[in-house]
């Protein structure tokens, strides 16, 4: 929105919603909040950005501990009052190709990026047999439908340093695959691929079978110049990048996530989801701020790598092995106990873990410096209590 314009909506919401005239219209304490929101007034956090509850430190599902960027709270408050409104164009689908330098053909926007997994697994297997290739332990989205649909997976293990083992998954491909699942960096075991590789990889796949590259995590990288897959897409016809909002971005709640990929994959896959209806007002809205707001991104990155550095160094001191992660965070091998330092920790209002697939490790998802602090202080008292 314009600053011109953005004034006046300032202007517009303080009179006709704080003045005598507008109370007695508007009368609402809901109202005047949209209208301070629009007005940006200073924010105090009690403890975990987002939370109702203070005294909770949440560190189980890696959610952006910043909260989301300014701007991308700022934009859904200028659009709370257009809500009325069906959300349909193609904004959202335009600034990520114009971002991401492809065309807004080549982007499907979902219900957070797992309606792309989804969708992918459903186009692929809803009129034929097959099986999907992945790693393992590897984020389960795209094998875990591939079960539900009856449909076999193939997991390949990970190398000994936590990485997906690409030479064998190239070779785990057989004339009945359909889908390669590839998680980068990967969850849980946060390692990231040398670009090279992967795109080798890419290119030798056999072009009937779709590979499906999810860069949740892609941001958080060490290395910032580190490159997507995404150009990639517009070579070859089989792959598709899946990215969210949910992670450098913070919007979690909101369920943004779109894929990249040629215009007739994203055809077959937008058959089995719902492309236009899917997206809302306010989604689009924070996507759109989100994505303008880069500084936030790297601010989040930093806080995120910062905070490993913490973990690992207070886990490490404490005898414990860290994996070293490119994520937003760290796996701990803790041994047989994992479930029940979980469950104590979550006694003492800290909620971690375990890191799936991987027995033996819990998964700490990196907070804002105090809950990182407040992790390691109640896994102190646990330890000792064990
Ligand atoms: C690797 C990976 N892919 C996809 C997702 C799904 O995220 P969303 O649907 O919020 O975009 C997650 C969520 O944690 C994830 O870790």
């Amino acid at each position: 929105m314009a600053s011109g314009e953005s004034m006046n909506r300032r202007r517009f919401l303080r009179n006709t919603l704080l003045g005598s005239a507008g109370l007695s219209l508007a009368g609402s304490s809901i109202y005047e909040a949209a209208a301070q929101i629009v007005n940006t007034p200073r924010v105090e956090y009690v403890n975990g950005v987002g939370l109702d509850d203070p005294m909770l430190v949440k560190l189980s599902i890696n959610e952006n501990p910043l909260g989301a960027s300014r701007s991308a709270v700022e934009s859904v408050a200028k659009y709370l009052f257009k809500i009325n409104r069906y959300p349909f164009h193609t904004e959202l689908e335009e600034a990520l190709a114009k971002f991401h330098g492809v065309t807004p053909d080549m982007i499907f926007v979902g219900t957070g990026s797992t309606e792309i997994l989804n969708t992918l697994a459903l186009s692929t297997y809803f009129d034929r047999q097959g099986n999907t290739v992945t790693g393992f332990p590897s984020y389960p989205g795209l094998p875990s439908l591939t079960e539900t649909l009856n449909r076999q997976v193939k997991r390949v293990p990970l190398t000994p340093s936590w990485g997906l083992d690409l030479d064998a998954m190239l070779k785990a491909i057989d004339k009945d695959t359909r889908l390669v699942s590839v998680c980068n960096p990967n969850n849980p075991t946060g390692q990231l691929l040398a670009p090279a590789a992967l795109e080798k990889f890419l290119r030798a796949v056999p072009p009937e079978v779709v590979v499906c590259v999810d860069e949740a995590y892609i941001h958080f990288a060490d290395d910032p110049a580190y490159p997507s897959m995404i150009p990639i897409t517009k070579k070859l016809g089989n792959v598709v990048v899946s990215r969210t909002f949910s992670k450098a971005y913070g919007i979690a709640g909101l369920r943004v996530g779109f894929g990249v990929a040629q215009p007739a994959l994203l055809k077959r896959m937008m058959a089995y989801g719902m492309p236009d209806i899917n997206k809302n007002t306010l989604s689009i809205a924070a996507a759109l701020g989100a994505l303008a707001d880069q500084d936030h991104v790297k601010r989040t990155v930093r806080l995120a790598q910062q905070g490993k550095e913490f973990l690992y160094a207070e886990l490490q001191a404490m005898g414990y092995e860290v994996i070293k992660t490119q994520t937003l965070f760290v796996p701990v091998k803790v041994g047989a106990n994992a479930q029940t330092i979980i469950d104590r920790l979550a006694e003492r209002k800290v909620r971690i873990n375990q890191a799936f697939d991987m027995p033996g490790y819990i998964r700490i998802s990196v907070g804002l410096p105090r809950e990182n602090e407040a992790f390691i202080t109640a896994f102190k008292s646990v330890r000792s209590a064990l």
